[in-house]
């Protein structure tokens, strides 16, 4: 009898361990492999980018965008209108008493296709106009800023937040979802969040629907979620940069993963944003899309059916409708990352990346930061500037970063951050503005 029972126990850990692997694969966490540092044994970026010279650059910087909205992210909604329908003060005294806490709501597009969102906004007490950080959050902003009275996503009260589960942040790190305030504070930074979700839900079919209904006359509608959270960046940057206390010459965007890609995209529109953080952004990102490690076209639009048992959706919505034609023949897309990161030159970028965030490919996100250093330098900035992989230099205007770890936001990560941003938006007595 005792053999079944222990038999019986062996059984249940193998499946629960089963079911645990599937689920970490689909949240890019299986973390089981080491990306490779060997960047010189791989394909180069295609297509090659030819320009030799800045004006040659910027006159087919249109045509390569329009070809990237063909193809990937669909237009950027440009012309919806957006509102900032209220502010109030929530905390006079965030974080012990070093600045203020308060609570927008903005409104994209306008009649029955328009979105709302909130942005929860921190400001430390100054005496100039401070940079401001606005990030994407997973979390609502009740977990950014857990305890503060903010409203959450679905309108109801944050004081009836739980909180995450802590196995998430066990895996996604301590700051997946809460913003570490005390220490954007002290390096002088005010620091905007919102949840994307809020203004295109990430679900599909919800999204798409919710996209055509932002279509109007003289509007232009997104037809991917990652352009239309790109744009939410946007309307935030609107509806805050007249504001006396923001400097508005050092406005950077941040984010993780999805968010990551949706920073990317609005930087390439929208030039006022001054920096970006795009961590961990893998495909659809600074990753190369013809690569066949972690994440493909086929997996991202499809799904994955590990194991042959369970069905993870994939993610449509994110990317226009005729991305998902190059599932299977990635080799025909007529653009790559390495294309998408020049878009953003030369505003300053870091790369985030984990070693064993396989998924998101951090050895092919080198390669493509390489292939669009060219353009960096074409601006006459210095680009990617540093030996390899490992050897992060945050002062460079394009900026590599990789730590040891999975799919996550840890301190390591923050202190990546805030190297790179106090590089790329020194404050002091000589900035403009500062
Ligand atoms: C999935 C997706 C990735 C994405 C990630 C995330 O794993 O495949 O492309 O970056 O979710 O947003 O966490």
């Amino acid at each position: 009898m005792g053999w079944i029972v222990t038999a019986f126990k062996w059984l249940v850990r193998i499946v629960v361990a089963l079911v645990g692997l599937t689920l970490l694969t689909n949240c890019t966490m299986l973390g089981l492999n080491y990306a490779s540092l060997e960047v010189d044994n791989k394909p180069d970026a295609r297509p090659e980018i030819t320009a030799a010279t800045l004006a040659e650059w910027e006159a087919g910087r249109d045509g390569l965008i329009e070809t990237f909205e063909e193809v990937v992210y669909g237009p950027w909604p440009e012309g919806q209108a957006v509102e900032l329908v209220s502010r109030r003060m929530v905390d006079e005294e965030l974080a012990g008493g070093r600045g203020t806490l308060e609570e927008l709501v903005l409104r994209v597009g306008s009649g029955g296709g328009a979105r709302s969102f909130h942005v929860a906004l921190a400001l430390p007490d100054a005496a100039r106009p401070v940079p401001l950080i606005i990030s994407q959050t997973f979390s609502s902003n009740c977990g950014a800023f857990p305890g503060a009275p903010l409203t959450a996503p679905d309108g109801s009260d944050c004081a009836d937040y739980e909180g995450i589960p802590g196995f998430v942040e066990t895996i996604f790190g301590e700051f997946i979802a809460l913003v570490p305030i005390d220490q954007y504070f002290d390096h002088g930074y005010g620091y905007a969040t919102w949840q994307a979700g809020e203004l295109i839900p990430d679900r599909q079919g919800e999204a798409q629907a919710i996209m055509n209904a932002m279509a109007g006359e003289g509007v232009t509608a997104p037809t991917s979620a990652l352009s239309g959270w790109g744009y939410g960046f946007s309307a935030i940057i609107d509806a805050i940069e007249t504001d006396e206390a923001i400097n508005r010459d050092q406005i950077a965007v941040m984010g993780h993963s999805r968010h990551a890609k949706s920073a990317m995209v609005a930087a390439i529109y929208d030039r006022r944003i001054a920096a970006v953080v795009s961590h961990q952004s893998g495909f659809g990102g600074a990753a190369s899309s013809r690569s066949d490690t972690g994440e493909t076209v086929e997996r991202m639009i499809e799904g994955v059916r590990p194991f042959g048992v369970l069905n993870m959706e994939g993610y449509p919505h994110w990317f226009a409708p005729a991305f998902s034609d190059y599932a299977e023949r990635t080799e025909d897309l007529p653009v790559d990352q390495h294309q998408f990161i020049a878009l953003v030159a030369p505003t300053p970028m870091l790369l985030g990346n984990g070693r064993r965030d396989v998924w998101s490919d951090p050895n092919s996100t080198y390669r493509m930061a390489e292939a669009a250093d060219r353009v960096y330098e074409l601006y006459g900035t210095d680009g990617l500037d540093q030996a390899g992989m490992q050897d992060f230099n945050p002062a460079a205007s394009l900026s590599y970063f990789l730590r040891p770890g999975g799919h996550s936001i840890t301190q390591r990560d923050v202190d990546a951050f805030l190297a790179f941003l106090d590089a790329a938006m020194p404050q002091g007595d000589d900035v403009p503005g500062g």
